[in-house]
């Protein structure tokens, strides 16, 4: 394969909210970086018609709305010399051939493409196919890798044919699949933080381990999404892909090298170990108000909240319930994993009004990005334990700067080829393979767990705390500021 930097980043969806969220001000942020390769070019590709200057201003009223903190005029002006615009629909072929042409003309020759879909799911296969008609996927002349957005299908069939549409096109090696979890420095850090330390490792497991909680919550409501919300539904939109990944990286096995497939294969063995989930271990719920949201169907049944119980079949975790909960207009914006650990066999201490706590270990994925320890100390001048708390926050430790966001490492990484932080096909279905028989049971079982309500700007339905009780638990809050 030539080794030619000149690469051309084509962005299907170039005038959608994606793009002008997400993918221009990251790829301004590395530009400032110096991270993109020397030679490179953005070409939008859209259905609108519209100048190439005319889509640059709609870009940088765009970082102005989202990223006004990284604007710069005299280097978005740099940048955007890079930025072009070609009109033209995603399903009609002479488009892409003039699509080709185009770039052809603008390259030097050999050049490097990254192929980004950041379109509406519906056109994903469409553009595949048509990107294999045109010709423009073979690696003659450089690397042709394509992104792919999420929903990633909405069952396991879905899932599958989509693989399949695209794998007659593209080689898994061109395949970036996107869950923009995976590129949050803290959810990075979760590998790190378990594979770069001894100490941690040796207790991560069935025999130390009494429970783990990943939450992750939102306090927006369904906004001006509800259209493809209510059609989706909380599992789809954060089970299916952002908590099962996080689960992965939380429960997988040391992998043998930190080489992408070396990750990934381990992350697709966990979730293959996963036992299927019972109904009676699933809690579903909509937050008041949502059915009268514009685009909601008038008596919707789409949860928006859902919380589930479920295990790992293997030797680590066998026994251990992992417990996941996410919902959307809930009190607060939380990512955090927990790992409880085991009371000591025997509690020879008084304790002081809160109780004895077990060991509490808090990932905190966001907004406050660090780990906490929770311990038990003993009170000075008095015979009591407390629990106190060990903290460690990215702000304290690394500086005031801000994080680089998710779409930052993903597209560099996706520039450069490495896979790591991408979901391979087989992880995909392994997680439509848990999710779907909660889906349709859900549907044909409404009895086995029934559709719950809960206030807007509460932690959700009472049913997610009893899921917990049940088994003597309660649901954890590690991360934050603490009393
Ligand atoms: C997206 C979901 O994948 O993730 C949204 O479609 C959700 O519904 C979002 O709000 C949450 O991402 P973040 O990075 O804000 O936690």
């Amino acid at each position: 394969m030539n080794e030619t930097q000149e690469t051309t980043i084509v962005i299907f969806g170039a005038t959608g909210d994606l793009t002008r969220r997400k993918l221009i001000p990251a790829l301004f942020n590395s530009y400032g970086k110096n991270r993109l390769p020397d030679e490179f070019r953005v070409v939008g590709f859209s259905r609108r018609q519209l100048s190439h200057e005319a889509y640059r201003e709609q870009l940088r009223q765009g970082m102005l709305e989202f990223a006004a903190e990284a604007y710069d005029a005299a280097k978005w002006a740099d940048f955007v010399s890079h930025v072009r615009y070609i009109k033209g629909d995603l399903n009609t072929p002479v488009n892409y051939a003039n699509l080709n042409q185009y770039l052809q003309n603008s390259e030097a020759g050999a050049a490097n493409r990254l192929y980004y879909m950041a379109t509406a799911p519906r056109f994903f296969v469409p553009i595949v196919e048509q990107l294999g008609a045109a010709d423009m996927v073979s690696e003659d002349g450089g690397w042709r890798h394509v992104v792919v957005e999420k929903p990633f299908g909405r069952d396991l069939h879905s899932a599958r044919a989509l693989n399949e549409a695209i794998h007659r096109v593209f080689q898994e090696h061109q395949v970036y699949r996107i869950d923009h979890y995976l590129g949050k420095e803290t959810a990075q850090n979760i590998l790190y933080f378990r594979f770069a330390n001894t100490i941690f490792e040796p207790v991560w497991n069935r025999n130390y381990v009494d429970n783990v909680q990943i939450t992750v919550t939102e306090s927006v409501d369904v906004g001006h999404r509800a259209g493809y919300y209510d059609q989706a539904g909380v599992v789809r939109d954060m089970f299916q892909n952002h908590l099962l990944q996080l689960l992965s990286l939380v429960a997988m096995e040391p992998p043998a090298s930190f080489a992408a497939d070396a990750i990934r294969n381990e992350k697709a063995k966990l979730l293959t170990a996963v036992r299927p989930i019972d109904l009676a271990d699933t809690v579903r719920a909509q937050y008041d108000g949502y059915c009268e949201a514009e685009g909601v169907a008038e008596h919707s049944q789409t949860p928006t909240f859902a919380a589930m119980r479920l295990f790992a079949d293997n030797w680590r975790w066998q026994g251990v319930p992992f417990y996941l909960r996410s919902g959307k207009a809930l009190a607060k914006k939380n990512t955090e994993i927990i790992i409880e650990f085991k009371k000591p066999p025997i509690i020879m201490f008084e304790f002081d009004e809160d109780g004895f706590s077990p060991n509490i270990l808090s990932l905190c994925v966001q907004p406050d990005e660090g780990i906490h320890l929770k311990f038990e100390a003993k009170i000075p001048d008095a015979r009591q334990t407390r629990s106190v708390d060990m903290e460690f926050h990215y702000r304290d430790s690394f500086g005031d700067g801000r994080l680089p966001d998710a779409y930052e490492r993903l597209l560099l990484d996706a520039i450069k080829g490495d896979a790591s932080l991408f979901t391979r096909s087989d992880s995909i279905e392994a997680a439509w393979r848990l999710m779907d028989p909660i889906l349709q049971g859900w549907g044909q079982r409404p009895q086995a767990s029934p559709l719950a309500a809960y206030a807007s700007g509460s932690w959700g339905p009472a049913a997610a705390d009893a899921l917990l009780a049940r088994d003597g638990r309660v649901w954890r809050h590690g991360c934050g500021e603490h009393d």
